[in-house]
């Protein structure tokens, strides 16, 4: 097995690096090849998402994500951009199925911005759409408007679509992965505004029709946000387009306490998959040792569980994780009183020595 190791920008290579410490300890066998993504690449190849990056994530099993993006490259043009790499890697290998869970542990209620009775348990999964949509909608751009209410003005527009297969094969995606929780999905939607999400739940629907045992709401995006905050729990899969999950996505994770815990994974129709925590590359505490490794852990998880077929390796992180939070070790994203500030390397270590069985007496053992 080989993983692709693209760190990228910002946060990306702190993060990333504390994860592959993580996985070296395991005694798994597998290869990794590390390559520039993002603006680091931009800088050394001129491009965000160089051919040899690409090619490498096509050739290996699974990629293991950081970050990228940078303030600084706001002025480059959009093809040039950081977020070009992580946009262009999901369209060209056609990783259209995003998994991103947001789960609350036990141990981080009180970090939640909401009532910890409200988050206590909290365990839901948001599958986001990632290839088409307004993202990847052609056509796109700017020129001078012929109609409208201000013809003959600049203006800017972009296009929002779905065709039916892009709306099945997520549909059952979703779903299937239900099956194996609560078997409830509800379909988040602006059937009541778009044509693209009309389509979006009539498609749905119609697909629903072979998973009878499977519960099935249809929300709108603005119901489902504010549900998000009034009854979190109340939800269990929520299925929804590329647009609108990126929003929810990182609504939900601040349910969990801190975006800084989230991973998430990105699947081909072959399962083919990519892990990269859910938030971005944080320029602002960059460089500084003090970002949480933990989401970028937990991809390593998923990794592990979804692609190398090593579940029980993904069981130890994840159990090693809720040991260091049990002992109070905090990143400044989660700290609060009474619990101890870390950096991004002593998380790292801290997961290393519990998986390894040096942790404050803990093992986790192998099961
Ligand atoms: C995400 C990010 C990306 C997105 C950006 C970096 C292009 O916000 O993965 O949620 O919008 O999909
Ligand atoms: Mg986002």
């Amino acid at each position: 097995m080989k993983i692709a190791i693209l760190p990228g920008d910002g946060i990306g290579t702190e993060i990333v690096a504390e994860a592959v410490k993580v996985l070296n300890v395991l005694d798994l066998k597998f290869e990794t090849e590390t390559a520039l993504v993002g603006g680091a690449a931009y800088e050394a190849h001129g491009h965000p998402l160089p051919e040899s990056t690409l090619n490498l994530a096509r050739s290996a099993d699974a990629i293991l994500f950081g970050a990228v993006g940078d303030w600084k490259y706001d002025k480059l043009e959009r093809a040039l951009r950081p977020e070009q790499a992580i946009l262009g890697l999901r369209k060209h290998l056609g990783l259209f199925a995003n998994f991103r869970p947001a789960l609350c542990y036990e141990q981080l209620t009180s970090a939640s911005s909401l009532k910890p009775e409200l988050v206590a348990g909290l365990d839901i999964l948001i599958i986001r759409e990632l290839t088409g949509d307004i993202y990847f909608g052609q056509p796109r751009g700017r020129r001078i408007a012929v109609d409208g209410h201000f013809p003959g003005a600049e203006e800017a527009f972009d296009t929002m679509r779905y065709s039916k297969p892009e709306i099945e094969r997520i549909a059952h995606v979703a779903f299937q992965a239900a099956r194996k929780r609560s078997k409830k999905v509800t379909s988040v939607d602006k059937a009541n505004v778009l044509e693209t999400f009309q389509f979006w739940k009539d498609v749905v629907t119609e697909v629903h029709a072979q998973y009878p045992d499977v519960e099935l709401q249809h929300m709108y995006v603005d119901n489902a946000a504010m549900q998000l905050v009034k009854a979190p729990k109340a939800f269990d899969v929520v299925v929804t387009g590329n647009m609108f999950g990126d929003i929810l996505s990182d609504e939900a994770a601040m349910l969990t306490g801190s975006i800084g815990m989230l991973p998430s994974a990105s699947f081909d129709k072959n399962n083919k998959g990519l892990y990269e925590p859910s938030h971005g590359s944080a320029p602002d505490i960059a460089g500084k040792g003090v970002a949480n490794p933990l989401a970028t852990i937990l991809s390593a998880a998923m990794m592990l569980r979804f692609t190398l077929d090593q579940p029980q390796a993904a069981d130890r992180i994840e159990s090693a994780v809720k040991a260091v939070l049990s002992a109070g070790l905090r990143t400044a994203d989660l700290w609060s009183e009474g619990t101890k500030k870390v950096g991004t390397r002593e998380m790292g270590d801290a997961v290393v020595a519990a998986i390894s069985g040096n942790f404050a007496g803990k093992t986790i053992t192998k099961t």
